[in-house]
């Protein structure tokens, strides 16, 4: 899977963002390879979501070209944007899911919003499909307020999932939750890329999850990307900045 034939589905080349006096990404660069699963580790504060949010082009990096898909991110025009979103998906750490819809009509708002002209009957069959890739069939009845924290995290998936996308990205998908319920959905991202072969950037500092979801780790450290190994390699690392994730 790492070696370097196998396709680049996003690339991060030498970016840098700040914000006045911040400093937050210093010449960042990361490659994220077709089918993995790379995990961003770093600590509060350290410019994860800033990454994925310039990734997607929510924000714009200061210098440095970011490349998904084959399509440089900064240069798009909000259509060839919204095209490009519609292959992304992102999993906001709130879950952002509308309180006053229905399981179903949350799902069914990325089809409607993307433009995808299905049937009322290709749209129901689509719902149920997501619904149970995440383990929750037969909600769709239900409101968001009647969901624990991990079903609606189950549901935020499934919403990413029914746009079929070749990459999902997951800000801090476990924080928040109980130890058990973060451990049901990390083997959910999982189950994911293995199911439908997607490449997933996951933002984290829940060692439980890293460790279940990474095939590679990228070590945010200073806005840069101090370190890259496997989940093995770098809880072997000397290094005390390295060190002190893993202890
Ligand atoms: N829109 C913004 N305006 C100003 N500063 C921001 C903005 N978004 C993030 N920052 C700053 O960038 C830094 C990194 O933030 P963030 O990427 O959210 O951290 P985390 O690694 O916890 O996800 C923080 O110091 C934060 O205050
Ligand atoms: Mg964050």
């Amino acid at each position: 899977m790492q070696s370097k034939q196998v396709d680049i589905v996003i690339g991060v080349k030498n970016v840098s963002k700040s914000f006045g006096d911040n400093h937050v990404l210093n010449d960042f660069t990361l490659d994220v390879f077709k089918g993995e699963n790379i995990v961003v580790l770093g600590k509060s504060g350290s410019g994860k979501s800033v990454l994925i949010k310039c990734i997607i082009g929510l924000m714009k990096q200061d210098k440095g070209d970011i490349n998904v898909l084959g399509k440089s991110v900064a240069d798009l025009s909000s259509d060839e944007l919204d095209q490009l979103r519609s292959k992304v998906g992102f999993l906001f750490q709130s879950n952002a899911l509308y309180d006053s819809m229905t399981v179903r009509e949350n799902l069914e708002f990325p089809l409607r919003r993307h433009g995808k002209s299905l049937s009322q009957s290709e749209m129901d069959m689509a719902v149920q499909q997501a619904l149970e890739s995440v383990g929750l069939a037969h909600t769709e009845n239900m409101m968001p307020s009647e969901l624990s924290g991990g079903m609606k995290k189950r549901i935020a998936i499934a919403r990413t999932l029914i746009l079929k996308p070749e990459i999902i990205l997951y800000d801090e998908p476990t924080t928040g939750l109980d130890p058990i319920t973060g451990k049901g959905i990390s083997e959910l991202i999982l189950e994911i890329q293995r199911k439908f072969n997607t490449s997933s950037i996951i933002i984290s500092h829940d060692m439980h999850c890293v460790k279940i979801v990474a095939n590679r780790i990228v070590m945010l450290i200073d806005g840069e990307c101090y370190k890259i190994g496997t989940y093995e390699e770098l809880s072997h690392s000397d290094d005390q900045r390295i060190r002190e994730f893993f202890d």
